[in-house]
């Protein structure tokens, strides 16, 4: 029996990956116990877990007009925009053919280097729902291209909070790594570690693969040692996971190289985009950049300058986030 549960769900995912089909799992949103009978607004704020869904009472009498607004941090990069970004708008996109796509960049600092740089403008989320808005749209299912539910995310969520009394309806998906198969939900960091291995190379027992995350001071700082956990169940012990500003450091991985000891080394992004961090911190000739730094210690080392939206199996995990909020803005039951 569990073997079967195993298999069938091994078989989901890789229908998903295989095929290019999002599939909507277990979506989840959290409910408060029905015992709460009149919940205050700071319990309910509390308990937006998971996939958020409101309606504002007093517009359901307008018509449904539906958009999607796809919501990533951005990078000034323009050729890995191009590739990771803007290729899974695309995938996204691709889906709902006849629904207006919108995307905005969380980061303020980049909408203003790329507008002076390559005169395009990007709108922050605000402005891109205040848009939406003056067109006649009623009903927006917002979607995010972040790793973790991080700062980024709850940037996004309070903007959900802050404006979803806007439109007749707004629902509001999750970051590509949020659930961790808790009770009856979705393993949504060991499903983007099985993708994540797709890209890495074939080693033997002195070869690593160092995978670059970013780090946070937030909490969900902690999804870097559950991503560690899931790529060790699936059997991939000769990667590990570091961040450029977090916990574990740099330091960490090394001494595990050392204690291994590993000669050949592969860096790779666990970021959306090969941006900044990837070319200057990761792969940069620098004295200071990680592979710099591995060279000296006497490593062979590989780069893979290659963002996460240019694979195509993460990709269509966020494809898959994206139609969980565009299905429960149709009011597709879970
Ligand atoms: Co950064």
């Amino acid at each position: 029996m569990k073997l079967n549960m195993k298999k069938m769900l091994a078989m989901g995912l890789l229908c998903m990956v295989g095929c290019g089909f999002a599939v909507v799992g277990n979506a989840g949103s959290f409910k408060l116990s029905e015992d709460v009978k009149a919940p205050t607004v700071a319990l309910k704020q509390a308990a937006q877990v998971g996939l958020l869904t409101h309606e504002t009472a007093a517009l359901q009498n307008l018509e449904n007009k539906d958009a999607i607004l796809v919501m990533s941090f951005g990078t000034t990069v323009k050729e890995t925009r191009e590739k990771n970004i803007n290729a899974t708008v695309n995938a996204i996109k691709a889906l709902y053919p006849d629904t207006k796509v919108v995307l905005a960049f969380t980061s303020h600092i980049i909408i203003d280097r790329v507008k002076a740089n390559e005169g395009l403008v990007i709108p922050t989320p605000e402005e891109a729902l205040a848009q939406l808005k003056a067109e006649g749209y009623t009903r927006v299912a917002m979607t995010s291209l972040d790793i973790i539910p991080g700062i980024e995310y709850d940037y996004k969520k309070a903007v959900f909070n802050l404006h979803k009394n806007d439109f007749k309806k707004v629902t509001f998906g999750t970051p590509l790594m949020y659930w961790q198969g808790q009770e009856d939900k979705d393993d949504d960091v060991a499903e983007s570690m099985q993708a994540l291995a797709t890209q890495f190379p074939q080693g033997g027992k002195k070869d690593a693969i160092l995978v670059m995350a970013h780090g946070t001071p937030h909490p969900a700082n902690a999804y870097y040692a559950v991503m560690q956990d899931k790529l060790n169940a699936l059997g991939h012990n000769n990667a590990f996971v570091f961040t450029v500003e977090g916990w574990p450091s740099f330091e960490n991985a090394l001494e595990e190289l050392k204690e291994r000891k590993i000669k050949n080394v592969t860096l790779m992004p666990l970021m959306m985009v090969a941006g900044d961090h990837a070319l200057n911190d990761m792969a940069g000739d620098e004295e200071d950049s990680f592979k710099s730094i591995l060279k000296k210690e006497g490593y062979n080392v590989d780069v893979y300058l290659h963002g996460l939206g240019e694979n195509i199996a993460v990709q269509n995990l966020f494809v898959k986030k994206a139609s969980q909020a565009w299905e429960a803005l149709q009011g597709a039951k879970e």
